[in-house]
């Protein structure tokens, strides 16, 4: 990835790594990007309309690079108009099938067939790709699309869902899943009468989601909690959308300044979507100033050790779980990490453990730490995009060089991390 001036469609070397000469405290500001997932469920909304839609904010990473291609596929136009804007255009599309190998890149690439099942009656698409973190099954998607009149049917490779005209339904989600409730709204955007969504789930990515479509027309309302109501619209029209602050990526600095021992403000963020994330680092003693749109954070003395869950929003984000666990690595005492969102996202703790951690994991779902440990510069690999940033923060913390493979995993979901770090102090460089 190219790190001077970000270019908006991003593509990573396989080959990238990062270097980091540990143990310097971050000082300074450092500006949020927009958020990466919001962004997915943004530009597979614009495939809805035949006009424009216009997106601002949107992150310079890989994975928006991933999903351009994917609706390119599809006959849609994606170019950028600035250094965080992007106009889509799908008044033309060719497709209603994106090609597994783009498909098999980027999870969020399964939100296109909500899309073109609304827009064109039918949508067919392999089971979706992404990082390597436990099971992730899309009966959730499927089993709403049926509930609402769609035909779901398996050919080859690919499902396939048909609709002679989508019908309100009342839907019930058996986990409150992110990208379900997503391909969901957006299915239902345009169909005949009510859908409700109940066990839906509250992520702030699936506002951002709602509040993109209620720009275009729609009417959804319940966003945030746990039941959403659509009430079906005859017709969207283009829009200009601004995407919401990565609240992941500002959590994530939030931890770096903690565990550098540093200072750092945070700009543009929604303090709301932080409040888990704040209170458990306050529980840990990490200092944590909330003003606006800014968050400021820093630490006096030492931290202590906490229990961590991840759960499903407002409970504290799965992506933040190993970004927090490197910092438990530097708390006095015996912390618990239990990961109930996915059930294999603990991988990343034997690259830690390489550093010096010491960290037991009984199962796959719960980690012990004990603290605090001197983390000592290693050679670790990036195995997906929060376990890559959080071999970053730990590299931050250790003593001596970190070399990070497989850096192209962090390149999908962080923009110009590299860049930000080095603007807050960090000595990294990617090779
Ligand atoms: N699940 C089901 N049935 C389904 C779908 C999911 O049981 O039909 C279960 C999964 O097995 C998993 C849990 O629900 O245990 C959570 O999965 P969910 O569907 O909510 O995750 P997702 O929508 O595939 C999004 C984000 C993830 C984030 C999760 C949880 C995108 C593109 N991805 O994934 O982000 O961790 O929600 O908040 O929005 C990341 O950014 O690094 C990332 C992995």
């Amino acid at each position: 990835m190219r790190e001077q001036t970000a270019p908006l469609i991003v593509t990573s070397r396989q080959d990238a790594k990062l270097i980091i000469e540990g143990g310097r405290p971050l000082e300074g500001s450092v500006d949020v990007s927009g958020s990466k997932n919001a962004t997915m469920g943004a530009m597979a909304a614009a495939l809805l309309v035949g006009e424009d839609c216009y997106l601002e904010n949107v992150p310079a990473i890989g994975d928006v690079g991933h999903m351009a291609e994917v609706l390119r596929s599809l006959g849609a136009v994606v170019e950028p108009t600035s250094e965080h804007g992007l106009r889509i255009n799908a008044a033309d599309l060719t497709g209603s099938s994106p090609p597994t190998e783009l498909v098999g890149n980027l999870r969020a690439s399964f939100l296109v067939i909500g899309a073109l099942l609304a827009r064109l009656g039918s949508a067919a698409c392999s089971p979706p790709g992404g990082d390597v973190i436990g099971q992730r099954p899309i009966d959730v998607h499927l089993a709403g699309f049926a509930a609402m009149g769609g035909r779901v049917s398996r050919q080859g490779e690919k499902y396939v869902v048909e609709s002679n005209g989508l019908k309100g339904a009342r839907i019930f989600a058996d986990y409150p899943s992110v990208l379900g409730a997503q391909n969901l709204m957006l299915a239902a955007a345009t169909a005949r009468g009510t859908t409700t969504i109940v066990n839906a789930a509250a992520e702030p990515e699936v506002q951002g989601l709602a509040a993109m479509l209620n720009s275009m027309g729609a009417r959804i309302s319940g966003v945030g909690t746990h039941t959403i109501t659509v009430e079906g619209v005859q017709a969207l029209h283009g829009t200009r959308y601004r995407i919401i602050p990565d609240r992941l990526e500002a959590g994530t600095f939030a931890i770096a300044a903690a565990v550098s021992n540093g200072q750092v403000e945070i700009r543009d963020v929604e303090l709301d979507h932080l409040f888990s994330l704040i209170a458990k680092m306050r529980e840990a003693g990490v200092m944590v100033e909330e003003a606006g749109d800014r968050l400021r954070v820093w630490r006096e003395g030492e931290l202590r050790a906490v229990t961590i869950q991840a759960l499903p929003y407002p409970g504290l984000a799965t992506d933040l779980q190993a970004p927090m666990a490197v910092l438990l690595t530097q708390a006095r005492g015996v912390s618990y990490v239990h990961e109930r969102v996915f059930d294999n996202r603990l991988l990343y703790i034997g690259e830690l453990r390489k550093m010096g951690a010491e960290v037991v994991t009984t199962g796959t779902t719960t980690a012990i730490i004990s603290g605090p440990t001197p983390l000592i510069g290693s050679s670790v690999r990036a195995l997906d995009v929060r376990a890559g940033a959080a071999l970053i923060l730990a590299g931050l913390a250790a003593s001596g060089r970190t070399e990070i493979v497989d850096v192209y995993h962090v390149d999908r979901g962080y923009e110009r991390v590299g860049e930000k770090l080095r603007g807050l102090g960090a000595a990294i460089e990617r090779t």
